[in-house]
């Protein structure tokens, strides 16, 4: 039997770093995708090669240390494999549209794909992106959140997802017809292995742990706090939090110039606050800024490199990606 699982990467209109603490995300599927093909055995060894990748992830199941594992793109499969607790492989391949390392989630839609190819049940998404979570967090160290691999497995054509990291419910959003999500990549390949990324966390998590639900409380409750890193990191995520209930609400009332002032502030604050852009960035954001037709742009994902967002009138921008908001993951048995 042939499992073949199709995941889409992920373009996060707003809402970063605020799955570290539970918050709002409003990320979305797009159309682009990762597909993995698998020949279903008996043996306890799984081989996948991969059209971009040299060397081919050859793993002895059942998967021990998935950290240990060479190359560092089989870490990933070799995650998956983990977390299931895969006994029986098989020999397949992998293809992606999905840009790799430009922080559209190449990663997620590798490890969701895996997952579906490996058996996993599509039918219960949050606990399969809490799969695929700990499956990234084993495999880079890095301690990454749920929305890459929700968004995956949750994706609705034609919708973003308002999700609540806290309980990892989705509420699709439709966007209005009149608008293109335009993606703008900063040429600087993200990897967020050895990055600032895990130090920005904690300090999100620490601002939670001194103010408590941070999505409940006004931008001055961030003034109490001492450290000034702290402050401003809880600053941008009380901030963050209220833009994306904001951007939700606006989008369902057709308000776009709304979602994209939110999306510029938003950028703002990841710059200012939480210290997570680059001057590339800032340059290609304040350059999309000053386009006709540009309602509003901002970095995406964890930054330090990947890719600017931004929400225009279609045809505006047309050295970027657009791209369309699109199902969630798929598997077929062939
Ligand atoms: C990466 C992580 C996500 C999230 C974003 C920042 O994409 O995988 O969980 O933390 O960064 O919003």
């Amino acid at each position: 039997m042939i499992r073949r699982a199709v995941a889409p990467g992920r373009v996060n209109l707003i809402g970063d770093h605020t799955d570290h603490t539970g918050g709002l995300v409003l990320p979305m599927a797009i159309d682009r995708a990762t597909t993995v093909e698998l020949r279903v055995s008996g043996e306890p060894v799984l081989t996948l090669v991969s059209e971009d990748e040299d060397a081919a992830a050859a793993l002895d199941l059942p998967v021990g240390d998935p950290a240990a594992v060479r190359p560092a793109w089989a870490r990933y499969v070799a995650g998956v494999a983990a977390e299931l607790g895969t006994e029986q492989g098989g020999n397949g391949t992998v293809s992606t549209t999905v840009p790799i390392g430009a922080g559209l989630s190449s990663s997620a839609a590798l490890l969701v794909a895996v997952a579906l190819a490996l058996g996993a049940d599509p039918g219960d998404p949050r606990s399969l992106a809490r799969l695929c979570q700990r499956a990234e967090q084993r495999a880079s160290g890095v301690p990454c959140g749920i929305m890459d691999p929700l968004t995956s497995l949750a994706g609705r054509s034609g919708h973003a997802l308002l999700i609540d990291t806290s309980t990892a419910e989705v509420d699709p959003v439709e966007l209005p017809p009149d608008v293109d999500v335009v993606v703008v990549h900063s040429g600087a390949a993200r990897r967020l292995e050895g990055s600032p990324y895990a130090e920005r966390r904690a300090r999100c998590v620490a601002a939670a742990e001194l103010l408590g639900p941070l999505r409940e409380l006004d931008e001055g409750a961030a003034d109490g706090i001492d450290d000034p890193v702290v402050r401003a990191a809880a600053r941008h995520l009380i901030g963050e939090n209220r833009r994306v209930r904001e951007a939700a609400s606006a989008l369902r009332q057709g308000d776009v110039a709304a979602v994209g002032a939110l999306m510029d502030e938003s950028h703002a604050s990841l710059r200012d606050d939480l210290g997570v852009s680059t001057p590339l960035l800032d340059a290609i954001v304040t350059d999309l800024g000053n386009r006709p037709g540009v309602l509003g742009a901002r970095l995406t994902g964890a930054g330090f490199g990947g890719c600017a967002v931004a929400l225009c009138r279609p045809g505006a921008i047309d050295d970027g990606w657009v791209v369309r908001p699109s199902a969630g993951a798929a598997v077929t048995e062939l």
